[in-house]
């Protein structure tokens, strides 16, 4: 029998743990190829509460039905193996988490990314796999290399700095040569951009409007904005850009819970006169990237330039409180589920 977490009624506005069920049934059967894995930890991404909702940006993965099993990325353990390329033992990362066994058919991903595949042995601790040399890692060294092409010099401003993707941006901004601004939810979380990242500014969005705290902390503005946000961050971004500026989305948090649709930012006609390019993107596109992006971000923290803080949650049951807690951005780093 294998344990799965489902959907049990469909938020409309902010997600509630009561939103989710744990339902147990039996694993199927292995077919030639599949692989059944045990699985360790659980990533906790926004992308799952994108799939709550009752329908999906056109583009985006189906909404989840409700009793669906839901799927997220995870690590595990092979337990038993009917496939020639993977051995009971062996650690591998693929897109059924968010349940305790996956029988995983190779070859299946999640917008391009998750596939079942082997983790390579190293001295990093096995659930940053997941996280600086996983799927946030990816985001962050995509967004910046391949959509916003920093340069040394630029003013780099990244929004939900303290969170996983935005704290790999942040401090890889940095590392680079750029002038980096940081904003988050919390005061305790500024000061964690500022004394641990070493960032030249930060701000706490909660404390007052958007744009007059990237005025303060960017007074000459900025060049290039990692937008994990949207909304209102992503109006004071258009406002503050210099000419020929990029903005790379990476994500829209701030709509997520949000019961209406949201509106467009009224400002876009910038993007004429100031010649910005705005790009979405999905790190699902970059995996040709995942190798640049470990021998970057692992040097650095393995020399301990680059610091990353994780929350972790022990439990299957535990994954609902870990996912409203992680949207409503109460801890900071990389949300994780242990399940072992
Ligand atoms: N494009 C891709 O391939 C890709 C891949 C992974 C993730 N993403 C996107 O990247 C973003 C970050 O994902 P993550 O996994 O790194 O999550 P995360 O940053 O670890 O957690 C989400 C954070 O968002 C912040 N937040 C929540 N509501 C907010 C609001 N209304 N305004 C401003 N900040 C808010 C919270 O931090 P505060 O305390 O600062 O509010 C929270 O900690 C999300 O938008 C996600 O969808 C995109």
């Amino acid at each position: 029998m294998g344990r799965t977490l489902c959907l049990r009624s469909r938020p409309s506005g902010e997600l509630a743990v009561g939103d989710f069920e744990v339902t147990e049934s039996k694993l199927p059967a292995l077919a030639d190829g599949d692989v059944l894995v045990r699985n360790l930890w659980l990533s906790i991404d926004p992308s799952v509460r994108i799939r709550l909702a009752e329908s999906t940006p056109r583009g985006y993965s189906a909404p989840f039905g409700l009793g669906e099993p839901l799927v997220g990325l995870a690590l595990g353990t092979v337990e038993e193996s009917r496939s020639p390329d993977f051995h009971v033992g062996q650690i591998v990362s693929h897109m059924y988490g968010l349940r305790d066994f996956a029988v995983v058919r190779p070859g299946s991903s999640i917008g391009g990314y998750g596939e079942l595949s082997a983790v390579e042995s190293s001295d990093y601790p096995i659930e940053w796999n997941l996280g600086p040399l996983g799927s946030s890692g990816l985001t962050a060294y995509a967004g910046l290399s391949a959509i916003l092409e920093i340069q040394p010099g630029d003013v780099v401003w990244v929004s939900a700095a303290a969170g996983a993707v935005g704290s790999i941006a942040a401090q890889l901004a940095s590392l680079r040569g750029c002038t980096v601004i940081g904003s988050a939810g919390s005061d305790a979380k500024v000061a964690h951009l500022l004394d641990d990242f070493g960032l030249d500014a930060a701000f706490n969005y909660r404390n007052g409007p958007v744009a007059d705290s990237l005025a303060a902390a960017a007074p000459t503005g900025i060049d290039k904005y990692f937008d994990s946000v949207g909304a209102e961050h992503l109006v004071a971004a258009i406002d503050a850009m210099r000419p020929g500026g990029r903005i790379a989305m990476c994500g829209a948090i701030a709509d997520y819970d949000a019961a209406q649709s949201p509106s467009g930012p009224q400002n876009l006609f910038q993007l004429v006169s100031k010649g910005i390019r705005i790009e979405g993107f999905r790190a699902g596109s970059f995996n040709h990237l995942a190798p640049a992006m470990r021998e970057e971000v692992g040097s650095h923290l393995e020399a301990g330039r680059m610091t990353f803080a994780e929350t972790v949650f022990d439990g299957l049951e535990q994954a609902p409180q870990a996912m409203v807690d992680m949207l409503h951005g109460r801890h900071g780093g990389k949300t994780l589920c242990r399940l072992v």
